[in-house]
């Protein structure tokens, strides 16, 4: 089975990287199915049912979210309609929605699960704890199972990848919106990277405006963080093939898209441009 994992979707200028680059991919790759972090797609907080709809139609099959999940109230008045929708599992049992979902692609049920890490963020229940049992459970049902890790430290992702390894397909991390080089597959043939990455504006600290962020860091005050907005876009994501029979991964591939004139190297902003 063929997989795309888009990373973290953040505002309009991922929606852009979304119709720019989803298109050539689906071509080059042929996903069987394509699963896309959308907790940052509304502005950069939570989504709306416009904004899951239009992804559907874009072509991705199923949408996680992580601790964003519920910033825009909206997603209250769809939720349980949301079919494709995962939010993270290890909240309250009284939280809508669902933490996973089996989908039949061909004959094959792929179980998808979305799960908050413990360090560095709200809490939640434990995220080991819960995992355990849950993918003990799981296995019963299918061996495809793929874990989408919102988490904050690169430890507490490998500890995960390394705990279910031969178990899970892949335990993808995403949250920090910087992909990281360590995609790979481990000795029982789970494939893991620490983070996917993001999909959104390359002028932007983690997707917002910088002059927002460092007025954050600089000032010590609140500051209300607002999407960049721009033409220049990345799309980050992994690719995986999948054996039908094991549930195992032969290949994960990172990916890093953005027009070569738009590339990290190469853009200059002026500091002048933060104030
Ligand atoms: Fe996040």
């Amino acid at each position: 089975m063929r997989v795309l994992f888009i990373g973290d979707i953040v505002g309009t200028s991922g929606q852009k990287a979304i119709e720019k680059y989803l298109p050539q991919m689906k071509k080059h790759y042929r996903p069987q199915f394509t699963i896309a972090n959308g907790e940052n797609l509304s502005n950069g907080r939570g989504i709306t049912e416009k904004l899951y709809k239009w992804l559907l139609n874009q072509g991705v099959n199923a949408i996680t979210l992580g601790n964003h999940a519920f910033d825009n109230r909206e997603i209250f008045t769809f939720i349980d309609k949301a079919d494709s929708l995962i939010r993270p599992y290890n909240l309250p049992t009284t939280t809508p929605g669902h933490g996973l979902r089996f989908i039949k692609i061909n004959n094959i049920e792929l179980a998808i699960i979305n799960i908050l890490g413990n360090a560095f963020m709200n809490p939640a229940q434990d995220l080991f704890y819960t995992l355990i049992e849950l993918i003990e459970n799981v296995r019963k049902r299918t061996k495809h199972i793929i874990i989408d890790i919102h988490a904050e430290t690169t430890s507490e992702k490998q500890a995960v990848a390394w705990l279910f390894d031969g178990k899970v397909t892949a335990v993808l991390g995403t949250h920090t919106h910087v992909q990281t080089k360590d995609a790979r597959i481990l000795k029982g043939g789970t494939a893991f990277i620490s983070d996917v990455g993001m999909t959104g504006s390359i002028e932007s600290i983690i997707g917002f405006k910088p002059s927002d962020v460092i007025q954050r860091f600089v000032s010590q005050l609140p500051t209300r963080l607002e999407e960049s907005v721009s033409n220049h876009v990345l799309l980050s994501a992994v690719y995986l093939d999948i054996n039908d029979q094991t549930g195992l991964v032969s290949r994960i591939e990172p990916i890093y898209l953005t027009d070569k004139e738009h590339t990290h190297q190469n853009v200059t902003i002026k500091t002048n441009d933060f104030y």
